[in-house]
């Protein structure tokens, strides 16, 4: 590392030469600002649209290297986690930035199993929907109504405040998750019960029948945990984004991160695993791959499940789910889709279209097979997703509340629109 952390600009427009100090690898968009500036002309702005090489926070909950694959929640690597640790235990890291000793775990585990249940009226609100109601639409609604139930959730400055918001939180979205499933299924809505595990009492709110308690297989409950795992966090995404933008304007958690669930409702994001059960269903038979590929490379559409803003090599969440495909695999039987998706990979991964582009399967190109496998319809997919990254979102949240240098988001625009027009009124145009 060289001593001068420094760039030089010189503005060509008028030869004049600015410093702008260097600060991890970055400059500040505000420096820019001073270039060229005058009473007449704002200054300098960077174009950035989607956010591709722009830095909007200081942040210590995850850290991903793209080029190398790795993934690391806190510190602690994806791949030890998603194998020794639990769902649970990975939200209470990510919230409180550090692995909890027996009694906090036991504590924290506590706090949330109590808040599982939520108040009835929710359940009314949900009810109203129509019989067919995408479970994401009804999931954004009622994580946004909680704020109706919890309006003292709006002291966002006070820390127990937010402490219990956090706790709701990560406790009732199993609860509304279930609920939404339900619903599509005529069903009737199972309440909570606080003698299984998270994953478990997740698993008895979407199966349970007439039984009188649902008796989980252990070994799916370990994989729905592993995947939530895996979705807990991914440092600045959409959906990430999203939340922080909403939560900039201090309005309570709970329009945060419903405005996070609605950012990863969409096809791009976490609407990719069901995007990807879809289009290999619609492939069909193997015979089909090379006309879809070639479909694919003269643009049609995408091959869903490949490619990602950050992984350039390979998705190490990807990695970890093909292995628990097997172990799924072993108590549901295989899905059929998965020779499909196999061969899809197989071929794609030899093509230089996506060799060229660096496009490799993502987290969502296998998970769609798992969870098709323990009986979910696509449509719930991104619902597993969001239940996932509620701990990421809400430590994302925590670390905004408290971060001095953030302000309310408001990019800047380069305006391309008409100027300084003439108003006719309506009767004069139409006369
Ligand atoms: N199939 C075919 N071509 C693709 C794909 C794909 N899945 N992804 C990117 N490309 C092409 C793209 O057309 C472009 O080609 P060209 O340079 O010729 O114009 C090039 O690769 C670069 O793509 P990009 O759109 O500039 O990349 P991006 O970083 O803006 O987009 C992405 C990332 C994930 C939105 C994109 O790869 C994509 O749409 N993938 C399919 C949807 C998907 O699987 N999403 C899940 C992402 S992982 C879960 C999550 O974190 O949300």
């Amino acid at each position: 590392m060289t001593e001068n952390q420094t760039l030089t600009v010189r503005d060509n427009r008028t030869g004049e030469e600015y410093e702008l100090p260097i600060t991890d690898g970055t400059v500040r968009a505000s420096d820019f600002n001073k270039i060229g500036k005058s009473e007449n002309e704002p200054g300098l702005a960077v174009y950035d649209p989607g956010f591709t090489n722009t830095a909007s926070t200081r942040s210590a909950v995850t850290y991903i290297d793209g080029d190398k694959g790795i993934l690391e929640y806190r510190g602690y690597p994806i791949e030890q986690l998603a194998e020794k640790s639990t769902f649970l235990e990975v939200a209470y890291l990510l919230i409180h930035g550090e692995l909890p000793t027996k009694e906090q775990h036991e504590r924290w585990v506590h706090e949330i199993t109590f808040h599982t249940f939520v108040h009835e009226n929710v359940k009314s609100l949900m009810q109203g929907f129509r019989y067919d109601a995408h479970p994401m639409g009804m999931l954004l609604s009622s994580v946004g109504a909680l704020s109706t139930f919890y309006p003292e959730a709006r002291n966002i400055s006070d820390p127990d405040v937010r402490h219990e918001q956090v706790v709701r939180m990560i406790a009732k979205m199993p609860t509304l998750g279930a609920w939404s499933f339900r619903h599509a299924q005529g069903k009737p809505y199972v309440y909570p019960d606080n003698d299984l595990t998270y994953t478990e009492n997740f698993l008895s709110m979407l199966f349970k029948m007439s039984e009188p308690k649902y008796d989980p297989d252990p070994r799916l409950a370990k994989a729905l945990d592993v995947l939530l795992i895996l979705h807990a966090d991914h440092e600045q995404n959409c959906s990430t984004n999203a939340v922080r933008s909403v939560g900039s304007s201090q309005v309570d958690p709970y329009s945060a991160v419903s405005a996070g669930i609605a950012a990863l409702y969409g096809p791009l994001h976490g609407g990719a695993n069901e995007a990807v059960l879809k289009m290999l269903r619609r492939i069909g038979t193997k015979d089909k791959i090379p006309a879809f590929i070639e479909g694919v490379k003269n643009g049609d559409e995408k091959l869903m499940g490949f490619g990602h803003r950050v992984y350039k090599n390979f998705d190490p969440r990807a990695t970890i789910i093909k292995k628990a495909c097997d172990d799924v695999f072993e108590v549901t039987g295989v899905n059929p889709l998965l020779e499909i998706a196999q061969e899809l990979e197989r071929i794609a991964l030899e093509d230089d279209y996506f060799i060229s582009r660096k496009l490799y399967p993502n987290v969502d190109f296998y998970s769609g097979l798992i969870y098709e496998a323990l009986q979910f319809p696509p449509e719930m997919f991104t619902v597993l997703f969001a239940i996932g990254r509620t701990p990421g979102w809400l430590a994302q949240w925590l670390e905004l509340v408290d971060d001095k240098e953030q302000k309310i988001a408001r990019p800047k625009q380069i305006y391309t629109g008409d100027r300084q027009l003439e108003f006719v009124p309506a009767e004069e145009r139409w006369a």
